[in-house]
């Protein structure tokens, strides 16, 4: 890891509180949710924010192997890469790009905004 690496490093939570089957929330610097989840042993970060009509899928929605369906109007999305999978969902959700350090979840801001 270089240093210029590891500066973009910021900490959420420790990796076992992100539980397979459950989605966590969790706050980047400036407040920004996004919602964490674990599957077969991997980490994935999403915005918590649906794009289709502003629910919170870490409050209102289900995950099931690498996808997260949206309770409001069953939309889905890949958690993977954030693609939308079923209607009303057409606008893919921002991915954020996670490290695990010393039983720490970490997202990479990179030069994220
Ligand atoms: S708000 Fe998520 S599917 Fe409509």
């Amino acid at each position: 890891m270089t240093a210029s690496t590891r500066e973009s490093l910021v900490p959420l939570c420790a990796a076992d509180e992100v539980w397979e089957g459950a989605i966590k929330l969790a706050l980047l610097p400036g407040g920004r949710r996004v919602a964490l989840y674990q599957v077969d042993g991997e980490y994935f970060a999403t915005d918590d924010t649906c794009t289709h009509g502003e629910a919170s899928l870490s409050e209102d929605g289900s995950i099931e192997g690498h996808y997260v369906q949206c309770a409001w109007h069953n939309g889905s999305f890949d958690i993977r890469t954030g693609e939308a999978c079923a209607m009303p969902c057409s606008v893919a959700l921002r991915t954020w790009p996670l490290r695990i350090v010393d039983g720490q979840v970490f997202v990479d801001m990179g030069d994220a905004p």
